[in-house]
């Protein structure tokens, strides 16, 4: 098969959709995606969306809201490409790091590590699917991860 060209493009509003509909095939829920305060990806293959990540950002932390590939596009590599270039705007933005919730996987290979469940939800308290939880009274469930990003003094 030839090689084919894999772009990620910033997500805009009119993506909703599309973002939707990768979310939803890959398993994820699609509550509050691309709400005010968000950055989203679409990364496409060919011309044709194939993946898409979120970060929910807080004040020097971010929440990585999704990280999805379809289906029959998983195992590729596409989705390490994906979280990487998310890793990178965070970093870019300033963040000391970057939390996760996730069902299944580990998160380790990423470059994250577990961490409690308090941590993620007193530092970046007013993200959109943080608030989604209180407002529903519920908790995250499966393990809340953490990647530090180590911004230097020099860098900001
Ligand atoms: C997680 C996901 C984005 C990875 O995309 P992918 O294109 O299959 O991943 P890659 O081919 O780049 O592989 C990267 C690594 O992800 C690992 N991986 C696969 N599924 C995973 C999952 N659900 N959680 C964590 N890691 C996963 C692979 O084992 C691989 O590790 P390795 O490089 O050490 O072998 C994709 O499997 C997916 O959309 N899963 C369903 C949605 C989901 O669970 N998202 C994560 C929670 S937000």
């Amino acid at each position: 098969m030839t090689e084919q060209s894999v772009q990620i493009r910033l997500a805009t509003p009119q993506d909703k959709d599309t973002v939707c509909r990768i979310f939803q095939e890959a398993g994820l829920e699609t509550e509050a995606a691309l709400a005010e305060g968000t950055t989203y990806w679409i990364m496409q293959r060919g011309g044709q969306p194939v993946g898409a990540i979120g970060l929910e950002h807080g004040n020097g932390a971010s929440l990585l809201r999704g990280a999805a590939v379809l289906p029959s596009a998983q195992g590729q590599g596409l989705g390490r490409r994906l979280v990487m270039s998310a890793v990178e705007y965070a970093r870019a933005r300033g963040d000391q790091a970057i939390y996760l919730f996730s069902k299944k996987g580990d998160w380790q290979s990423f470059g994250f590590t577990q961490v409690p469940l308090a941590v993620v939800m007193s530092d970046v308290p007013d993200t959109p699917q943080i608030r989604a939880y209180r407002a529903r009274s519920e908790r995250p469930g499966g393990t809340t991860w953490m990647r530090p990003l180590d911004v230097k003094a020099s860098q900001a």
